[in-house]
């Protein structure tokens, strides 16, 4: 996150004595990522936040590839995942990537009794359906529909469901994830132009300290295995912090499309970007202006990436037969374009109340085997006229 936040009691000076009442020491610990090149924050704890009682064991949770290289358009039905009780448990790996990695969850228990940890990739988790409470030893961030929640690398959080009807949509990046540098002035304040501004982008405003011993679960992915590691003190104990390196949440619904005369080119949409792939969003908005402007896009050849678009709500205007929680993919090297019959469709429209993220990555994604139960085998052959 490129600008500052500060949450909770810090020292006037870092790295100096910050003593609790009792007059011992807190224990400070620096939040940072690329070494000591890249983002971190400066945390207080109560207690020692090094105290492994027990590594219990762990699993492999690579994602499993059922098809490595195709060159296939596919649909994927996301509301066909099912349900299962546990978070973690209910991640189910549709693409991956040596960069990344495209998961659905439909998580239905209302909390999780251990935390979590992913240090292998920062989490970018977009709420389609369900509501709660992002809890992370950075602070509190409420969730609902339409948020994205962007997770760095190593922190500890939980997710507290209002219900247990939940839908996400979630990118695990192991390449830090930005807003997109071109919005961003030399100081890394977001321009005039940029569809969204820091005040949209909403930081934890709640930190819960927790001055416990005992055992705590925690479960961390470590190079794509998950170890169950039990630590002595509370995870949640920090009484301050201050820095760069916190989750935080954007809602979808507060970017700002931009619009012209003529179609837009995707870039237009840019929310996030990595090294490694960009995330863009789709929201309602007036059409071109033009009159003779065609708002349905025209055919593209994505040579070099692929497309992987996530359908919110609304009416699709380029795709026939799209429904909410679809996942389409266009993979690089073969042009792709409108459905036939929605370039005329989309002629003298006005407006659009379509809302989707598209993942563009640059590396080609590999279908995952949780994704072959609810792939459309038959997609790649819809654009043809008979
Ligand atoms: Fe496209």
């Amino acid at each position: 996150m490129p600008f500052y936040h500060k949450l909770g009691k810090i020292p006037h000076k870092r790295h100096t004595q910050f003593r609790k009442p009792d007059g011992s020491l807190y224990y400070e610990q620096l939040f940072g990522t690329i070494g000591f090149d890249g983002m971190y924050s400066n945390m207080y704890h109560e207690q020692r936040p090094t105290q492994v009682k027990e590594i219990k064991g762990s699993k492999n949770i690579k994602p499993k590839v059922a098809k490595a290289n195709h060159i296939q358009s596919y649909r994927f039905r996301g509301f066909e995942i099912q349900p299962e009780g546990d978070y973690l448990e209910s991640r189910k790996p549709v693409l991956t990537n040596s960069d990344c990695t495209i998961i659905l969850a439909a998580p239905k228990n209302k909390t999780q009794d251990y935390f979590y940890k992913n240090s292998d990739a920062d989490e970018l988790i977009f709420v389609h359906r369900g509501s709660g409470k992002f809890r992370s030893h950075l602070g509190n961030l409420d969730f609902k529909y339409g948020d994205y929640l962007l997770i760095p690398r190593g922190t500890i959080y939980k997710l507290d469901f209002d219900t247990e009807d939940n839908r996400l949509f979630i990118v695990e990046s192991r390449r830090p994830i930005y807003t997109p540098k071109r919005y961003r002035n030399w100081f890394g304040q977001l321009l005039e132009h940029s569809p969204f501004c820091e005040r949209d982008l909403r930081r934890p405003y709640e930190l819960e300290t927790n001055n416990e011993s005992g055992e705590f679960l925690m479960k961390i992915k470590k190079q794509d295995e998950l170890f169950d590691m039990v630590y002595a003190s509370h995870p949640f104990d920090v009484v301050g912090y201050d820095g760069y390196n916190y989750p935080y949440a954007f809602s979808i619904h507060d970017f700002e499309p931009i619009t012209g005369r003529i179609h837009q080119p995707p870039p237009v949409h840019q929310t996030f970007e990595t090294d490694a792939f960009v995330v863009c969003s789709f929201c309602p908005r007036k059409y071109d202006y033009h009159p003779q402007s065609i708002p349905a896009p025209y055919n593209h050849s994505n040579i070099d990436s692929d497309e992987v678009l996530y359908y919110v709500d609304g009416d699709f205007m380029s795709r026939n037969d799209i429904e909410a929680g679809h996942i389409s993919l266009h993979p690089a090297g073969i042009p792709h374009g409108p459905h036939p019959g929605a370039t005329e469709r989309s002629i003298g429209k006005t407006e659009t109340e379509e809302l989707a993220v598209m993942v563009d990555t640059f590396k080609p994604l590999q279908i995952c085997e949780d994704a072959m139960p609810i792939a459309d085998e038959t997609y790649y052959k819809s654009w043809l006229e008979h």
